[in-house]
Formats: C-alpha cells, structure tokens, sequence
C-alpha cells in the first residue's frame, strides 16, 4: 500500500522519540499497519533548537496552519502541548478539514475534549489519544476496546510519573523533594511546568479523560477535586510506612448509586495512603498503573512506563498504526508470513 503521511508537529521528548521509533522499528510496523508510516512533514515552535535527532530527511514547515489542508499528509501528529493556543487551533483546523489527529496532549483533551470529540464524530473523522493518558500503557484502547462490554464501577491509578519517581524515591533514598523533582525534569518526566505534575493538575487531566471513557459521562475537568503531592515530606512517608501503607499520588473516578444521598460520578486526585497488599502501593518510579473495575471481568491491572520519550512515543505510534488500519482494513492486525510458528513436537496429536 502507498504509505500513511504524517506531519508531526512539537519537536521535544515525544516528538524525539516518535521520529526514532519510526526509524528504528519502520519495517515492522509497516507490515503491522498495512502501509509504510512515514513522516513527510515536521514543525515546531524554534527551528534552531539543537534537539539530537537528525531533522534533515523531514520537511520543515513554519506555519503549521497550512497542514490541514495538505492534500499530501494523511494525518497530523500535535506533541507541542498546552490546553489552548496552537495545539487547539490546529486540532481543530484539522478536524473540521477531515484530517485524522493524534495527539498526546491531555491538558488540550481535559479542557476542550467535548468539543473536538464532538468534532470528529460529527466529521467522522479519527481523534485519537492513547498517548495522553499514562505514556505507554494501552490504557485508552483497554477501556474503549477491551472492558467495552462492562459497566465499570471504579477507575483508578497513578497517573503521573513525576509525582511517583519523586514519592518513591524520597522513600526508598531518603532524599529531598526538590533534589528528586529536579531529577525527573532531566530525565524527561516532567512538564515544562514541574507545576503541572506536583500539584496534581496533570493527574486530573489524565483522570478526566478516563472517567469520562469509564461512564460515558461528558468530560468534566473542572468537577475534578485536586491535591498535590507538594506538602507531603519525608516524616509523612515514614509514618504511613509505619502504619503498612505506602503514599501515592492516585486519581479515582467512582460511580455512586445516582439516587443516594452522595450519588453521582466522583472525580478526585490526591495524595492517599495505600495499604502494601494492594498492587498500587508496588508501583515504583516513573511508572503510572490504572485499575478498572467491570461488573463481568472483574478487576483489570495496567502497569507500565507513564511517562518519558519510548514509552510515550509507542503509545503515539500504535494510534497511527490504527488510523493505517483503518484506512487499509485489516482484520487480524498481524503481518503475514512475518514470523513461522513453531510446530512443537506434539503438535499433530491435539
Ligand atoms: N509529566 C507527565 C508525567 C508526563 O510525569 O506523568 C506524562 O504524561
């Protein structure tokens, strides 16, 4: 098939990462989505920055408002960030110009994810987002597409990888907040704006989304109850490990009976004491997990890395590879021929 074009715009962590793992794993994923994928056009906001990758093979693009009307790119990829500004203006210019979107950008999704939703459906056009919520984990496609047939009671987890690698680290290394925090900024974890993270603000964005896929309600940002991890210090850590729970950074979305007292759909993120039989508490570093609840499968357990360039970038490509998918049909999702199973010697005998 002639391959998928994409324009990837934001050129940071994930974008650095997006253009590897396409150079790396290329040949795979085209026989996994049908089609080569490949980037035809990039843009960001500094041209000149130095970022590590080689750009030369990529068109350059300034103004990347001409990029919804391009009749040769496919799709366009938006890591750049931030709820408004840019990263809307060409969600929506390409939503309403029947592109399909990809993007990682959970604050643009917390606050304007009604309206774009809405947007595609309408256009019948794909928006897709596995990368927006907990980096690497599959955690979107589960929900939409695995728990699908559940009513689900319950949607929690860590949600933000910065807040953990801090909360875990100070406990197992005993070092400061600050000195941990500024830690996880080089490594790459966290938000231009570390504030974002330890306030709880990107866990609530995350969770958001979540409930809203969870319940079927209409996304609600602002019904979130958000607390940090910003106050929580060392002693905080040693009394709850005295006590057998360990403190994370969780987000919970819970369904109550509509007609009790309390009923309604319960969105909160803060700082909680989690007893050490429970998975959640054996969650380390930058790694986020989600459990959900399902009245027929029972508890799901997602864990994986939440945050950083590889795993975020997996999660952006796989959308990709669904929009190839989608354009291409392909019943199985699997290469042909790729791999010959092994025949074990009993085989013939089953
Ligand atoms: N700053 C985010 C985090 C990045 O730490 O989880 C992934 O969304």
């Amino acid at each position: 098939h002639a391959p998928l074009r994409v324009a990837l715009v934001g050129l940071g962590t994930v974008g650095g990462g997006v253009i590897r793992l396409l150079e790396t794993n290329g040949a795979l994923i085209a026989r996994r989505a049908g089609c080569p994928i490949q980037i035809v056009a990039i843009s960001a906001r500094d041209r000149n920055k130095d970022r590590g990758v080689d750009l030369s093979p990529y068109e350059w693009v300034d103004d990347m408002t001409t990029l919804a009307a391009r009749d040769d790119v496919d799709v366009v990829v938006e890591l750049i960030g931030g709820a408004d500004g840019p990263a809307l203006t060409l969600a929506r210019q390409c939503l309403n110009a029947g592109k399909p979107f990809v993007t990682a950008n959970k604050a643009m999704l917390a606050h304007h994810g009604l309206d774009l939703a809405r947007l595609a459906e309408t256009g019948g056009i794909a928006l897709k987002y596995e990368a927006a919520v907990a980096g690497g984990i599959p955690v979107i496609k589960g929900m939409r597409e695995g728990a699908a047939a559940n009513e689900i009671s319950r949607v929690y987890g860590i949600l933000n990888g910065t807040c953990n690698y801090i909360l875990t680290t100070m406990e197992k290394e005993g070092r400061s907040f600050a000195d941990v925090l500024k830690e996880a900024q080089d490594l790459g974890f966290a938000e231009a704006d570390p504030g974002i993270d330890i306030d709880g603000v990107d866990a609530a964005h995350k969770l958001s989304i979540l409930a809203s896929l969870a319940f079927g309600t209409e996304l609600d940002f602002d019904a979130v109850a958000t607390t940090g991890i910003r106050h929580v210090i060392a002693a905080d850590i040693a009394e709850a490990a005295a006590l057998g729970y360990r403190i994370r950074l969780v987000g919970m979305a819970q369904n109550a009976p509509v007609d009790g007292p309390d009923g309604g759909l319960f969105q909160r993120v803060h700082p909680m004491l989690v007893p050490l039989d429970h998975p959640l508490a054996h969650v380390d570093g930058s790694l986020n997990a989600v459990v959900a609840e399902g009245n027929f499968v029972g508890r799901l357990f997602f864990q994986g890395r939440g945050a950083g360039d590889d795993p975020t970038a997996s999660a952006v490509v796989a959308d990709l590879i669904d929009v190839a998918r989608d354009e291409y049909g392909d019943a199985f999702a699997m290469p042909v021929a790729a791999l010959t199973p092994h025949q074990s010697a009993d085989a013939g005998a089953r």
